[in-house]
């Protein structure tokens, strides 16, 4: 993944889709493990790492940092044995928002980090006051300025305990990274147990920390010998539920392989309310023409609930199902604007706030010009463009590529009519 110019997104919908598409590894554990990786010296070989420019700008500021990297297809070899101990570099830590998992890590190894301020975002405000408090709790001097965080350790952490009064996956990992360095027991209570977090608690296990899953306490014991490994990153979910729901929603037979269906266990169980018909097997979902989809509630909460992630693309489908459907974003303030692009494509929706809408269907969708807001609004907008009659222009395709990897050379294998513009 190597330019990131502006590129728009052409799709001429209605094409029939159908056939096998594999999912590739999880984007949101990917980065945690290159993170976390700074805390092992040698070599440690990651396999099923996604070709995404979120991962790419993870190596880029570790490079910077005196990492060293290299990449075959979906296998990275990396060493950060000679990491200098100088702050990330600011203007890409500013890029992207997952960059606050390298406090945990290099706070850990050399004793103080400095990170620039994250900003807000399109899907919310996003604040981190759940890493200070977490850090702060187990010891960490912060100082903050209107630019940025600085976190130190003035004598070294001792056996701490971290209770989030609210749950937060990248603080979670954050503190569980910080911890399997530590000599001394960390325990954290109203942990985030997402699979890409336990993921993580995977591989620092195998590097050679003790933890322990408890429901959503979790007990670490580190070690400043952690060792280097091969590991294999879990399938992404979120891209496995994009394409279960584009299959569902465009009513083709489409087989998607290399996933775990135990991770979408939520998804499956609104996809049997809605009569959509599926097969799965160990690492397969296998999605079948359901001629009658039907409307249903779609509430999002933390693992296990449904993911917050899935909520755009599953608004999409809500238009294609008989009756009205009530939307509710519970995890972040502001993750309906794509709604508005739907109703661009002739979507029947009432919003009613920032976080509820009311979805009435089947409507059928025409072509329109519309801009991906974020990540998950953009891959929502490409199955938008799919399943609707004539021409869908979606500018900002680089926000897809934050998370799906080649996401155009994926879909024309099964019948999609896409190409992608740069501008
Ligand atoms: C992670 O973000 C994911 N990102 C998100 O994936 C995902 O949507 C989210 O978890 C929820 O599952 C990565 O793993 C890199 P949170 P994170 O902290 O950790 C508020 C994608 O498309 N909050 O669990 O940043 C926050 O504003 C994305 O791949 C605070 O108020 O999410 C949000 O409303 C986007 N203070 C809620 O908590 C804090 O200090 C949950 O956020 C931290 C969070």
């Amino acid at each position: 993944m190597k330019s990131q110019q502006t590129a728009k997104f052409i799709i001429h919908g209605l094409n029939p889709l159908g056939g096998e598409i594999e999912v590739y590894g999880s984007k949101n554990t990917a980065i945690k493990i290159i993170a976390a990786s700074v805390l092992i010296p040698g070599q440690v070989i990651l396999n099923n790492v996604p070709d995404i420019l979120d991962v790419q700008k993870m190596i880029s500021i570790l490079e910077k940092m005196g990492g060293i990297f290299s990449r075959q297809d979906h296998q990275l070899t990396l060493d950060l044995t000679d990491l200098r101990p100088i702050d990330p570099d600011p203007d890409l830590v500013r890029q992207m928002r997952a960059s606050i998992v390298l406090v945990g890590p290099l706070l850990a190894r050399f004793g103080k980090v400095s990170i620039p301020h994250p900003g807000g975002c399109l899907i919310g405000p996003r604040p981190i006051d759940r890493h200070l408090k977490a850090f702060r709790d187990l010891g960490a001097e912060i100082i903050e300025n209107q630019h940025n965080c600085q976190f130190k350790f003035s004598q070294s952490p001792q056996a701490k305990k971290v209770i989030f009064n609210k749950i937060s996956v990248t603080a979670s990992e954050n503190v569980i990274i910080f911890a399997a360095f530590q000599k001394q027991k960390t325990i954290i209570e109203n942990a985030a147990i997402e699979p890409e977090v336990i993921d993580l608690i995977e591989f620092l296990k195998l590097a050679g920390a003790k933890i322990q899953v408890l429901g959503r306490r979790i007990e670490i014991l580190g070690t400043q010998q952690l060792k280097p490994l091969n590991y294999k990153i879990i399938p992404d979910r979120i891209e496995a539920a994009t394409f279960a729901i584009m299959a569902a929603a465009s009513r083709g037979n489409l087989n998607i392989k290399h996933l775990n269906p135990d991770h979408l266990t939520s998804l499956l169980s609104k996809f049997q309310a809605m009569g959509i018909k599926f097969e799965k097997g160990k690492d397969f979902l296998y999605i079948k023409n359901s001629p009658k989809i039907l409307a249903t509630n779609i509430f999002t909460a933390e693992y296990p609930g449904f993911p917050t992630d899935i909520q755009s693309p599953m608004g999409l489908l809500l238009t294609q199902a008989e009756g009205k459907s009530r939307l509710k974003e519970n995890i972040f303030e502001n993750r309906l604007g794509y709604l508005l692009e739907l109703q661009k494509m002739g979507a029947k929706i009432k919003i009613i706030n920032s976080k509820e809408a009311i979805i009435f269907g089947p409507t059928p969708l025409h072509g329109a010009k519309i801009n991906s807001l974020d990540l998950r609004a953009g891959a929502t907008l490409i199955i938008g463009g799919l399943i609707a009659k004539g021409k869908t222009e979606i500018l900002q395709a680089e926000n897809i590529d934050r998370g799906y990897e080649k996401i155009e050379e994926r879909l024309k294998k099964i019948g999609a009519r896409i190409e992608r513009v740069l501008i």
